[in-house]
């Protein structure tokens, strides 16, 4: 397993606190040449591929997924051909139907192994959670979205943990997966089984492990991603990671599931506030006539101590507008301010309405006006390469435009068509002509391009900052 190069190259300190990160060595390297284990919880290692009570655990013969969606599928997929059978269970019989015909929204070479997965009969894709009584290991994968007041909504994690508890027996290891607020593994998991004399660490294995996928992403493959996994004990942490190790080539072993739940928080907040601070800057170089995307690259050339991101129209996806929620809520309940924290929020939050604000700009400084123009979105997925529409900045965007008595219209071969909190439902425009608009702004740029006809507009809002395609164009 190879040990993964640290990002803590930060503030001169990777020596200092490399040390404590623990490296997991699956059972095949366990007491062969392969490095041993540093610091002082060298007994959770040295355990890899053993039960609670030493004995060796058996090869994996099969592993259930519960929710197969964005995450869980390619989940799923990644154990094709390293366990016998994988048991895939979604209580939504609409998304079996998607993903059995094949249309589900996967990378391009997660597609493939789909196919072969279901022909051999590896997956098997059901809606009956006692199909689950069956595996070695459940690994939870269902939604932690947000509710209106941006509190968390639990609804879909506590049903699924509930159904995963009454089904538990001894042997089995769990392992949560969903983002979530600190300490929710041992409230829904480990306390509910103890309570069933089922003991984490004893009878059964408990574990947190954050899902680092990045749909549509290429680059970062499951199986070259590193994970951490913090069990409720020792033994726990290692149970799970001889599971996740069917997943990823490198692993590290944290002290508890509160360390990991901590550590996803922090990456998607880190996101979120480098995104926030990314397009304030970025409208701080339009002030100033610098070219943002030129100050970024060339920051982007130091070596070390900068971690940049490019501007954009908002964010979206299930992350981060959400999970940052999950810790301000937290912290709020305990009376703890996050100032920091909550303005990254609602700055990211508002970054439509600055989209729709620009856009009257740029049509009144041509002696037009918002109001009854036509204006086309380009790209309204949250993403590029994805068909997902949560959260998509897009979707605020439009309804700001509408608001404004713009006649919107939308183009993206991803996403058919749109439903707007209004309930204004619009259909992606097939043959789109850059002529028929008085705008184009773009949001998304898919790969493959497709996009070209938009530079034929004769107003060109370029919210991606790199549609060069328009040499007329102007950016946020
Ligand atoms: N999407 C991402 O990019 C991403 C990346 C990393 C982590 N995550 C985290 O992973 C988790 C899952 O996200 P997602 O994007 O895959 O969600 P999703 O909405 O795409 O899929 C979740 C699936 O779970 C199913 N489900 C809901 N309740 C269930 C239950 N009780 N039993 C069985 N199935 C159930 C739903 O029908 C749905 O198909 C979230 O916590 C998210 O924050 C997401």
């Amino acid at each position: 397993m190879a040990e993964y190069k640290l990002a803590l190259g930060v503030n001169g300190r990777s020596g200092e606190l490399k040390p404590r990160l623990i490296p997991f060595h699956p059972p095949a390297t366990v007491g062969g040449s392969g490095p041993g284990p540093q610091g002082g919880r060298s007994s959770a290692v040295t355990a890899a591929g053993a039960d609670a009570n030493g004995h060796p655990r058996q090869a994996l013969s099969c592993v259930a997924i519960v929710g197969l969606g964005y995450v869980g599928l390619p989940t799923a997929l990644a154990l094709h051909g390293r366990c016998e059978r994988i048991i895939g269970v979604d209580i939504s019989e609409r998304r079996l139907a998607v993903i059995v015909a094949g249309q589900a929204d996967l990378g391009q070479a997660d597609r493939p192994k789909l196919a072969a997965a279901l022909a051999d009969g590896t997956l098997e894709l059901t809606s009956d959670l006692d199909s689950i009584s069956g595996a070695d290991a459940i690994i939870i994968c269902v939604p932690t979205p947000v509710d209106g007041a941006h509190h968390p909504d639990l609804a879909a994690l506590r049903g699924a943990c509930a159904e995963v508890v009454t089904r538990a027996h001894a042997g089995q290891t769990l392992i949560l997966t969903s983002t979530t607020y600190i300490g929710t593994t041992r409230e829904l998991l480990a306390g509910p089984l103890a309570e069933r004399g089922l003991r984490p660490g004893m009878e059964v294995f408990v574990a947190f492990s954050p899902e680092r996928i990045d749909p549509g992403n290429s680059e970062h493959v499951q199986r070259e991603t590193p994970r951490v996994v913090g069990g409720v004990t020792p033994a726990c942490s290692t149970a799970a990671a001889t599971v996740l190790a069917q997943l990823t080539d490198s692993l590290y072993l944290l002290s508890s599931p509160e360390a990991a739940e901590a550590t996803k928080l922090y990456e998607n907040i880190f996101r979120a506030v480098t995104l926030a601070l990314a397009n304030e800057f970025s409208d701080a170089c339009a002030a100033l006539g610098v070219d943002p995307i030129e100050a970024t690259l060339a920051a982007g050339t130091k070596p070390y101590g900068f971690l940049g991101a490019f501007p954009g129209p908002g964010v979206g996806g299930h992350c981060i507008p959400c999970d940052p929620h999950y810790l301000l809520w937290q912290l709020g309940k305990a009376g703890h301010p996050s100032p920091l924290i909550e303005q990254a929020m609602r700055s990211i939050s508002g970054r439509p309405a600055r989209v729709v604000e620009r856009a009257g700009q740029v049509l009144d400084s041509d002696g037009a006006d918002l109001a009854g123009a036509a204006v086309v979105v380009v790209g309204v997925s949250y993403k590029a390469g994805v068909a997902d529409l949560r959260e998509s900045p897009a979707l605020g965007l439009m309804a700001g435009l509408l608001d404004r008595g713009a006649k919107v219209s939308y183009f993206d071969p991803l996403v058919p068509e749109v439903t707007l909190a209004g309930g204004q439902r619009l259909v992606s425009v097939a043959a789109p002509r850059g002529a028929d608009y008085d705008l184009a702004i773009i949001h998304t740029l898919h790969p493959g391009g497709g996009s070209a006809w938009a530079s034929e507009c004769p107003r060109v809002l370029d919210a991606t900052y790199v549609f060069e395609e328009a040499a007329h164009r102007s950016v946020l």
